[in-house]
C-alpha cells in the first residue's frame, strides 16, 4: 500500500536521527521549567518531538514544513477544483512529501474501499437519546470499533514490535474512511428525522461528506475540501492531539486513542469554540436585526467582557497573529458568499475586536483564530446546527491524531510518564535551594 511503502522508506532515517540525538546529546538541557509553568498548564514546556505539524507564533500552522498558503498552492486537486484533495493532505502528513495527483487519488481509493461502517456502530448511536450531544455519540461510535481493531487482534497473537505501526496504519485508514459516514449518520439522525443519504462512491472524501450532509452544491464540496485541509492537525501538544498521543503511548489502539482525543476536542476552550463563536455571532446579528455597525459591535463586545466571558474565536495559546486558517476561509467567503450578512458581521467584528482586546492589556493574542469564521460558512450552506460543528472538526482532526499515533509507533516512542509533584515537594525544593 502506497502510504506503508512511503513510511517504510522514511522510518529508518528518522529513527537514526532521533537515536543519534539521544546517544550524542542525551544530557543536553533545552529548557528550565518554572514554578509558574508547572502551576499553569505546563504552558510552553517542550514535551516531545513531532515532525508532522508545527505552530509558529508569527506565521501559524505548518504541515510538515509547509505553511497553509504553501499547502493550498502545492497540493494536487481534481480538475475544476480550487482546493486540494483530502487524500493529498493525509499523504503529506503521513508520508512527509507533496504527493502527485495519482498518489492522492490512491489514498482516496483506499478510503473508498474501507468506508463500510459495521452495523453495530450505528446501533451504538441509535442507543443514545436524541438529546445526547453529537460529540458523545461520535466519540462512543468510534470507541465501539476498538474490539475489531486490527492492532488489538494482532497484539493478542503476539505480533513483533516492528509490526505495530503497519497495523496501526491499517486501523487508521479504516477509521478515517468511516468517520465522515458516522458523522453524517449522527447529523441526519439527530437533526433530520433519520433521513439518511447514501454515500456517492464517485466523489472524493470531502465532497462525499458534503453530499451526505445533504448539500450537493459544488461550492459546498469545495468548502468541505478546504475545511478538511484546515482542521486536520495543529501540532501534537494541544489538548486533543496530545491526549490521543498519550493514550496511544500505552499501546491502546487507534479507536481508543482517537475517541479520547475527541473528548478533549469537545471542551469549550478547544474544539467547542467554533460552536460558541457561531452562537455568539448569531446572537449579535439578531440583537441588532441585521449586520451590526461597529459601534453596536463595540457595545456587544464590552457587554460580553463585563459578564466575565471571553470573546469566542479570538486569542490563542501559541499564535500571535491572525490565524492563516481564518484568512483562508475569509478568502473562500469573499469569492463564494460576499453578500452573506453573517459573513459581513464577521468582517466588522474583525475590525473591532482586536483593538478592544489589546486595550485590556492582558490578552496575549488579540487576533482571530480558525473558529471565528468556520461556523458562518456552514450556516451559509445550510448546516445550521451549531452543536454539530465540533463533530465536523473532529472528522478532520482524527486524521491528524492517526498520523501522530502511527509515527509514534514507527519510531518506537515509549509510554509517556511525566512527574507530578506535591505542593510540599515544591515548597521544600525552593527553600532547600536557597532561592529568595
Ligand atoms: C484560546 C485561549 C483559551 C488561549 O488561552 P490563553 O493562552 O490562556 O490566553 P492568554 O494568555 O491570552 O490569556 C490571558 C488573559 O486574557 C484573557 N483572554 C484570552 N483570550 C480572550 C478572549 N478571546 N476574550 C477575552 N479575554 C481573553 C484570558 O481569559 C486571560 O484572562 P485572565 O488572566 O483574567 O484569566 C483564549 O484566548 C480563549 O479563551 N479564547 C476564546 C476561545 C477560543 O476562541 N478558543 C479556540 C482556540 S483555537
Amino acid at each position: 500500500m502506497i502510504l506503508e511503502d512511503r513510511i517504510e522508506a522514511n522510518v529508518m532515517i528518522w529513527q537514526e536521527r532521533i537515536n543519534r540525538l539521544i546517544k550524542e546529546h542525551g544530557s543536553y538541557v533545552i529548557s528550565d521549567v518554572t514554578v509558574a509553568q508547572i502551576c499553569s498548564g505546563i504552558r510552553g514546556v517542550p514535551i516531545q518531538i513531532s515532525d508532522i505539524s508545527y505552530v509558529e507564533p508569527e506565521s501559524g500552522l505548518r504541515y510538515r514544513t509547509y505553511t497553509i498558503n504553501e499547502v493550498l498552492n502545492l497540493l494536487p486537486r481534481i480538475e475544476g477544483s480550487r482546493y486540494p484533495l483530502t487524500g493529498s493532505i493525509y499523504y503529506l502528513l503521513m508520508g512527509n512529501e507533496i504527493p502527485t495527483l495519482s498518489k492522492a487519488m490512491q489514498i482516496e481509493d483506499e478510503w473508498r474501499s474501507r468506508a463500510k461502517v459495521p452495523q453495530y456502530v450505528y446501533d451504538v448511536i441509535d442507543a443514545f437519546p436524541e438529546t445526547a450531544s453529537p460529540m458523545s455519540m461520535f466519540s462512543a461510535a468510534i470507541l465501539s470499533m476498538s474490539g475489531q481493531s486490527k492492532f488489538y487482534l494482532e497484539y493478542e497473537k503476539g505480533m513483533p514490535k516492528d509490526r505495530y505501526w503497519h497495523v496501526m496504519l491499517e486501523d487508521s485508514l479504516d477509521l478515517t474512511a468511516r468517520a465522515p459516514r458516522i458523522a453524517a449518520y449522527i447529523y441526519n439522525r439527530k437533526y433530520h428525522g433519520n433521513q439518511q443519504i447514501p454515500a456517492d462512491e464517485n466523489l472524493d472524501l470531502a465532497a462525499n461528506f458534503a453530499h451526505m450532509l445533504g448539500n450537493d452544491d459544488p461550492a459546498y464540496a469545495e468548502l468541505m475540501r478546504l475545511f478538511m485541509l484546515l482542521h486536520m492537525d495543529h501540532e501534537n501538544a494541544n489538548v486533543s492531539a496530545h491526549t490521543a498521543h498519550l493514550v496511544g503511548s500505552a499501546l491502546s489502539d487507534i479507536y481508543l486513542s482517537c475517541s479520547a482525543g475527541l473528548n478533549g476536542l469537545a471542551g469549550p476552550l478547544h474544539g467547542l469554540a467554533n460552536q460558541e463563536c457561531c452562537n455568539w455571532l448569531l446572537k449579535l446579528y439578531h440583537e441588532f436585526q441585521g449586520v451590526p455597525s461597529k459601534d453596536q459591535i463595540r457595545q456587544y463586545v464590552e457587554k460580553t467582557l463585563q459578564e466575565g466571558r471571553v470573546i469566542p474565536g479570538y486569542g490563542h495559546a501559541v499564535l500571535r497573529c491572525t490565524d492563516p486558517r481564518f484568512l483562508a476561509q475569509m478568502d473562500f467567503a469573499k469569492r463564494n458568499m460576499p453578500d452573506d450578512e453573517l459573513f459581513q458581521t464577521v468582517m466588522n467584528v474583525y475590525e473591532v475586536v482586536p483593538g478592544i482586546l489589546k486595550a485590556t492589556g492582558k490578552v496575549s493574542n488579540p487576533w482571530p483564530n480558525v473558529d471565528a469564521i468556520t461556523g458562518t460558512l456552514q450556516q451559509h450552506y445550510g448546516v445550521k446546527e451549531t452543536d454539530f460543528y465540533t463533530v465536523l472538526f473532529g472528522t478532520s482532526r482524527i486524521m491528524g491524531f492517526t498520523a501522530h499515533v502511527v509515527w509514534a509507533r514507527a519510531l518506537g516512542k515509549p509510554i509517556e510518564r511525566p512527574k507530578a509533584l506535591t505542593t510540599r515537594h515544591l515548597e521544600s525544593m525552593i527553600s532547600n535551594s536557597g532561592y529568595r
